[in-house]
């Protein structure tokens, strides 16, 4: 069913290096997050310090009560085996086929019998869309297809937490837009916890149901999605409306000069673009944690960007949610 993980006060340095310093966020049970931030700001770290593959200096990680941050080694294995990782590269054995690649799991951490491994194997092989590529390596497949064998290895221990680093890189638009909606079918399918790590701006937009920030060393904001797009920050406008004028510049950090300079020039923050509405599961009907378009926003008296939740299709979700819902119910019949 998915669990939370609260994370207070985490700070993790190399050295003297300081990655991120005081990070407190929680990660809703069965929600889906998007971490967002410029590259080198720490958002790989940050997944292998969830796993608990590297130690925080500081702070807590809260799981089922158990600090992972601050427990013995044998604890550590048991939450451990709560999560599932997608790694940025998919790092699958390249001698291994794929059915022995999304088996590894099964027959290291299991005492389960081959006949029941094959099941569990094609059972995830068919969620991911690969059946029929069992016997195929690695090198032999495109891009796309190593992501969701990833994927797939990733599933095979039933996770309650998923962690996707870059799902997306090195993906055509085509593929990424497949990928995402694999992401959210499973989400409502398994209603796992998930936290993904992109760059892909129209994921972080059209995906999750909550959006983080890292910048500078520290988590800049963390909130519903409908926060973030909506929001005047101007390190999250720049970021999420990937302009160029803002905060972050290309040797990541910008100088006071420059951005003086900018404001000088008058490139004011500009107007946001409309909010998209949220992708639907394609498959089933609404995920649980789904809410109904505008609810952040009416909460919080925040009038959305004009066009906002207006479809490919041209069908608007704020006005017609419960007409569209039905109709996509129906449709998934
Ligand atoms: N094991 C390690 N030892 C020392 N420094 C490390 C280690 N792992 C990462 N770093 C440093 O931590 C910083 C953040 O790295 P990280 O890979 O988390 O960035 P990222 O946000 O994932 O970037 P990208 O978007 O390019 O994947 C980098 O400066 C990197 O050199
Ligand atoms: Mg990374």
């Amino acid at each position: 069913m998915g669990v939370e993980v609260v994370v207070e006060g985490l700070t993790k340095t190399f050295g003297k290096q300081v990655i991120w310093e005081d990070v407190t966020l929680t990660l809703p049970a069965g929600h889906i997050s998007v971490l967002l931030g410029p590259s080198g700001t720490g958002k790989s770290v940050f997944l292998k310090t969830l796993v608990g593959l590297l130690r925080p200096d500081k702070g807590h990680i809260w799981i089922n009560g158990h600090d992972l941050a601050n427990c013995r080694e044998k604890q550590l294995y048991e939450l451990r085996r709560l999560f599932g990782v997608l790694f940025q590269d998919g790092a699958l054995f390249g001698s291994l086929s794929l059915f022995d690649n999304i088996a590894f799991p099964l027959r290291e951490h299991t005492r389960k019998n081959e006949s029941r491994i094959r099941e569990i194997v094609m059972e995830k092989m068919d969620l991911v869309g690969l059946v029929g590529a069992e016997a195929k390596l690695p090198g032999e497949i495109s891009g796309g297809m190593r992501k969701r064998a990833g994927l797939a290895r990733a599933l095979v221990l039933d996770p309650e937490i998923i962690l996707f680093d870059e799902p997306d890189s090195g993906l055509d638009p085509v593929r990424t837009a497949y990928l995402n909606q694999l992401i959210v079918d499973l989400n409502a399918e398994i209603e796992a916890t998930f936290l993904i790590v992109t760059h892909d701006i129209n994921t972080a937009r059209t995906v999750p149901d909550d959006i983080g920030l890292l910048f500078r060393r520290e988590l800049v904001m963390f909130g519903p999605r409908e926060m973030l797009l909506s929001s005047d920050e101007p390190v999250v406008r720049q970021f999420l409306n990937a302009r160029r004028h803002g905060p972050i510049g290309m040797s990541e950090e910008k100088d006071i000069s420059e951005l003086e300079a900018e404001a000088q020039m008058g490139h004011e923050p500009g107007r946001l673009p409309p909010i998209p509405p949220q992708l639907m599961p394609s498959r089933s009907g609404l995920r649980r944690s789904q809410r109904p378009p505008g609810t952040w926003l009416a909460e919080h008296g925040v009038i959305p960007p004009p066009g906002s939740f207006v479809d490919e299709q041209g069908r608007n979700w704020l006005d017609e949610y419960p007409r569209l819902v039905a109709a996509h119910l129906d449709g998934v019949r």
